[in-house]
């Protein structure tokens, strides 16, 4: 008997990873977050699986959950919304797992700050204004964010930052983010990316709170702030630049057509980007 925690991904049915949707397809007992995670991600069970949505039961609940499936000797499939590992309130289920000697196995999935930036067509990183991506959120009543790790303080690197859970603290998130950011930054909210009632919106730091109401937003929103989501031409990586040759694309010699695909050495690094 096993638990398998699976990253369900940000909502879509289709964007669970082919190795979750396998699971799902045998688990006898599936147990899912049905606050976050959509019933439509579902459809991947079996159709006597015993599905049970843990959005109001405690982790004793949830407990004595995985204690009845270890009675009975069936695997559980636990579907946590996005990946499992970012604020998935995992740690915790693994431990009690451990005290009572049953094995587990996680399964990653897409989260959603990934979704969002797939939303916004938008890539996270780009050359010389940010190449680091930052997941944070505000304190909120179930978990405190450590004083050091403060938005105010993160948005001092100027890096690309995800700030989840962040619906009902917009005006804060601003106000802090605005200390170090530019009031002409780049910032989006996207609201249950990939979800049908998907919906985005693109702004500035100084502009956002002007543009929107807040209740529309209180919900699966996430906030991605940063110059990388600014949609003019900037700088661009030398990865596919004609004159920069690496290891999978040798300098070319003038006037030859290039040659068929060549593997790389075993060990071989691959190209620096
Ligand atoms: C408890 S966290 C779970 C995060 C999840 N483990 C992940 O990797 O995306 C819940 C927060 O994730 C964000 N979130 C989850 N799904 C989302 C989606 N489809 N679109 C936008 N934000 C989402 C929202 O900020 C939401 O308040």
């Amino acid at each position: 008997m096993k638990v398998f925690f699976i990253g369900a991904g940000p909502g879509a049915h289709d964007l669970i990873t082919v190795r979750g949707a396998k699971i799902l397809e045998r688990a006898p007992m599936v147990m899912y977050a049905g606050s976050l995670v959509p019933r439509a991600v579902l459809c991947h069970c079996r159709a006597d699986a015993e599905i049970i949505d843990t959005a109001s039961l405690d982790l004793d609940q949830q407990e004595a959950c995985y204690r009845r499936a270890q009675a009975e000797g069936i695997d559980v499939a636990r579907l946590h919304s996005g990946d499992p590992a970012i604020y998935g309130a995992t740690a915790e289920q693994m431990r009690r797992l451990e005290k009572l000697g049953i094995a587990y196995e996680v399964v990653p999935g897409v989260s959603s700050f990934t979704a969002a930036a797939a939303s916004l067509g938008s890539e996270l990183t780009r050359p010389a204004v940010s190449q680091t991506v930052i997941l944070t959120r505000v304190s909120g009543r179930a978990s405190v964010v450590p004083e050091r790790e403060r938005l105010g303080d993160l948005a001092r690197s100027g890096a690309t930052l995800c700030v989840f859970l962040s619906g009902p603290h917009l005006k804060r998130i601003v106000a802090d983010l605005s200390a170090h950011y530019s009031p002409d930054t780049p910032v989006a909210l996207v609201y249950r990316a990939s979800w049908p009632d998907e919906r985005s919106h693109r702004s500035t730091l100084g502009r956002l709170l002007r543009e929107i109401r807040l209740r529309d937003w209180r919900l699966t929103t996430l906030l991605l702030v940063g110059g990388a989501l600014g949609r003019e031409p900037g700088l661009e990586s030398r990865l596919y630049a004609a004159e920069y040759p690496h290891i999978f694309r040798p300098a070319r010699k003038q006037g030859r057509r290039p040659r068929a695909r060549q593997t790389p050495a075993p060990g071989a690094d691959g190209a620096d980007r």
